[in-house]
């Protein structure tokens, strides 16, 4: 029986403490908000295995995406490889087979997005910036052909990758850009696939990056910030990817995840005291898969061998009740529009809460439908595990850059 359904709703309503503040009463509305889509749903729906993604609706909507976006994207230009990123992993997990056409005109449009000396950039003819660089990869990966993979010319991406290197180990997102955690995981993403992590390109970045993590337990976007998610995941992901998880304090970031899943709604905040969002169900949910690993690796005892340490039925429950748009797409609370990006980490934190697999076991927990299982995801790159693994082989295979 899901979450929801046992718990009353307004049990799980934040203690307020009498002193009324901006964010103490965003918090009430959205609660209020949140409880009345659980009441609706516990109110009419016969039975609770009946709760569905609306899988036919997202895929109309993410298939008319890839040909046709609306206005409101303009001020997306300068980032069109995430759209094609977004909505193909979106498809991805939904287990939707990209049409050959198609595929073959966002390998073309990705090609016309690479600069001559390396990297991505945001469209055809603008500056390499190291954003793009790890979504037009991670699209290429999905995309998962000989004609997508030979696009990437890895000896260059390597030089753009070592020109974002500050001398301490840190990445600026471009050429003469702002030092950020982002571009840390970015670059050591992109050096990942394509086999091209060397000692001279990450020296200094764990130190660096262990030095984002703050007294709260995340990370911040750089030393001395404010811990957030997206930065966390960022942080703590990249020091995956170097082998150095354990330069930092496994235990502080764990305790703090583990306290952004919100009591009420079940979905997951960015930072402390902020509103719940759909999207960090990935950005803090798939926190846990690389924290279990790694705990379980240095031979902890107390962890469980079918559950991640977080409430995956409540997440699922957050995004199926509040986080589907009627028309498909996903949001990031209610009465929020839907949009590529929201749709993509909604959709990859359900698939999180969906999988549960350490070296020995797999165990599925889905919530409503059987047939609302996702694809799982590889969670050090957020791309399918098979279009992962694919990547990988392909460019293991190959010299080095
Ligand atoms: C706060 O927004 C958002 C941030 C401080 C940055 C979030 C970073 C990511 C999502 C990671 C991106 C990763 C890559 C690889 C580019 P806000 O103040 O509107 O939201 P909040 O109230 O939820 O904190
Ligand atoms: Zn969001």
């Amino acid at each position: 029986m899901a979450f929801h359904s046992i718990k009353s709703v307004v049990s799980l309503k934040q203690e307020d403490d009498g002193w009324s503040t901006f964010s103490s009463e965003e918090q009430t509305r959205v609660e209020d908000l949140v409880a009345k889509n659980y009441d609706a749903f516990l109110r009419f729906m016969e039975d609770y295995s009946d709760v569905s993604l609306y899988r036919h609706k997202h895929l109309h909507y993410l298939k008319r995406g890839l040909r046709h976006l609306s206005e409101s994207y303009e001020c997306l230009d300068a980032s069109r490889p995430w759209l094609c990123y977004w909505i193909l992993h979106s498809l991805e997990l939904l287990d939707e087979p990209i049409p050959g056409d198609v595929a073959k005109e966002v390998v073309g449009f990705l090609r016309r997005c690479q600069d001559p000396c390396g990297g991505f950039a945001g469209g055809p003819g603008q500056m390499p910036h190291l954003a793009p660089t790890y979504a037009a990869v991670c699209a290429l990966c999905i995309l998962g052909t000989e004609e997508a993979f030979e696009v990437i010319d890895r000896k260059k991406l390597y030089s753009f990758l070592m020109d974002c290197r500050t001398p301490e180990g840190a990445f600026v997102m471009h050429r003469d850009g702002e030092v950020d955690i982002r571009g840390a995981y970015c670059a050591a993403v992109a050096a990942r696939i394509i086999h091209a992590v060397t000692p001279e390109l990450f020296k200094g970045t764990a130190e660096w990056l262990a030095r984002c993590q703050t007294y709260e337990g995340g990370f911040a976007g750089e030393p001395g910030l404010e811990a957030h998610g997206g930065y966390s995941f960022c942080g703590y992901a990249a020091l995956v990817i170097l082998n150095k998880a354990t330069l930092v304090n496994v235990k502080s970031l764990l305790r703090w995840v583990a306290c952004r899943q919100m009591k009420l709604e079940g979905g997951f905040q960015g930072r402390t005291n902020k509103l719940v969002d759909g999207c960090y169900s990935f950005w803090q949910g798939g926190l846990f898969p690389l924290l279990h690993n790694v705990l379980d690796a240095e031979g902890e005892k107390s962890l469980s061998s079918e559950k991640w340490m977080f409430d995956q039925i409540a997440l699922q429950d957050y995004l199926l009740i509040n986080c589907q748009y009627h028309s498909g797409g996903l949001i990031d609370k209610p009465g929020k529009p839907r949009d590529f990006y929201h749709t993509c980490y909604c959709l990859s934190g359900m698939s999180v809460a969906q999988h549960f697999v350490n070296r020995e076991h797999t165990k599925l927990t889905v919530v409503g439908e059987k047939r609302n299982l996702l694809k799982p995801i590889h969670p050090l790159y957020n791309i399918c595990v098979d279009s992962a693994v694919r990547a990988i082989r392909y460019f293991k295979a190959l010299s080095a850059p």
